[in-house]
């Protein structure tokens, strides 16, 4: 199963657009009802204004009515290492609630709770 998705998140990655950095990241995120949506990284020439993998994807979700998401997976394919969500990312999860976070690597996938990852995320409600 997590081959499979690393596999989507990895043609999600395809569609990156970025020509500062030339880091490919894509990214799949899984409703609680097991619907996908799909991200890429998008940058921009004022550096700051670049859309992470994750934050795509994790909007294309909940501007399509989502609430609550169960899965993201991320993989860097132009990273020689596993490439793990920054943490502004990791905070956009706490809001959905994201349970479990797949981790594109060199040895394979890892899997993580998200309470693993980012303890003691803010909440505001
Ligand atoms: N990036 C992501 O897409 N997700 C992350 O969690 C960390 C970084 C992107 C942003 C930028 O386009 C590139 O990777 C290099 O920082």
């Amino acid at each position: 199963m997590s081959d499979e998705l690393i596999a989507e998140a990895r043609r999600a990655a395809l569609n990156a657009y970025v020509p500062f950095s030339g880091f490919r990241v894509g990214a799949v995120v899984i409703d609680d009802e097991g619907n996908r949506y799909h991200g890429a990284n998008v940058e921009n020439s004022a550096y700051g204004a670049t859309i992470c993998a994750e934050a795509t994807a994790i909007a294309h979700a909940v501007a399509s009515g989502v609430r609550k998401l169960a899965t993201v997976v991320v993989a860097c394919i132009d990273a020689e290492e596993a490439g793990y969500p920054c943490g502004n990312c990791r905070q956009l999860m706490r809001e959905f609630d994201v349970e479990r976070v797949i981790v594109d690597g060199p040895d394979g996938a890892a899997e993580h709770t998200l309470e693993e990852i980012l303890p003691h995320g803010f909440r505001l409600r």
